[in-house]
């Protein structure tokens, strides 16, 4: 078994440990040593005890006390705090993980790399690259031929059709699709429930049908 820490106690954190133990069910291979949070609220230290696993205290309490590199994953769903979180994990000596919930489909020619979290239910198509620090949340699609920079986040159900490319730290909403052969900037943001029909450029929010 392998060693590993959840930093962010809040709903994503707990689906995350969800995932891992969802794959541990299949074939045990992770050993959760507990959840970092700098701030957690007393209902989510509740909710971890009710599952019986530790809160291991804030991130400089964690990197403070840790002599033994252990594997990580940054269950927060901010694509720029996760990169933040990521590094100074990383810099410690500390090693991220891939998850992919065995009830996700993954199909051929797919690269996941370090970081990616991959929930149940997800459909990820063929010849798909997702980079670091990637969230691919419950129900959401992945198209064909898509590219995904590192630090994007598709939250639930949104359908990223074939084709599409998106650029570092943007952030997908829940239910949102993106039409065939678009590419999406770098730190955009699309609402839930948008429908995008046209490129969008860095840095901007789009939301609605068509999305604007
Ligand atoms: C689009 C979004 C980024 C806007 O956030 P915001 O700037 O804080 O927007 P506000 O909540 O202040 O709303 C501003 C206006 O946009 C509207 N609006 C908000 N989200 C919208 C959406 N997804 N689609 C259409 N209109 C939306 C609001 O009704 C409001 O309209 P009004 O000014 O006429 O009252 C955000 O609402 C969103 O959709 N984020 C994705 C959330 C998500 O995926 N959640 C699931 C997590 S698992």
């Amino acid at each position: 078994m392998e060693r590993i820490v959840v930093l962010g106690a809040g709903g994503f954190g707990r689906e995350t440990l969800d995932v891992i133990q969802a794959i541990n069910s299949a074939r045990p291979r992770w050993e959760i040593v507990g959840v970092i949070d700098d701030a957690p609220a007393s209902v989510q230290l509740d909710r971890l005890e009710a599952r019986g696993v530790p809160w291991l205290g804030a991130l400089d309490t964690f990197l403070g006390s840790s002599a033994e590199p252990v594997w990580f994953t940054v269950a927060v769903g901010s694509p720029t705090a996760r990169r933040r979180l990521h590094a100074r994990l990383e810099g410690a000596g500390h090693r991220p993980a891939t998850l992919v919930h065995p009830a996700a489909h993954v199909g051929s020619q797919v690269s996941l790399a370090p970081g990616t979290i991959v929930c149940g239910g997800a459909q990820i198509s063929t010849n798909v690259t997702i980079g670091v620090g990637g969230h691919v949340n419950p129900n959401a699609t992945v198209g064909h031929d898509s590219t995904l920079d590192d630090w994007v986040s598709i939250n639930p159900a949104a359908v990223v059709s074939g084709d599409v490319t998106i650029g570092a730290t943007s952030l997908v909403g829940a239910g949102a699709v993106i039409l065939q052969g678009l590419s999406i900037g770098e730190g955009a943001l699309v609402g839930a429930a948008a429908c995008v029909t046209r490129s969008v450029e860095s840095g901007r929010m789009v939301k609605g049908i068509p999305a604007r």
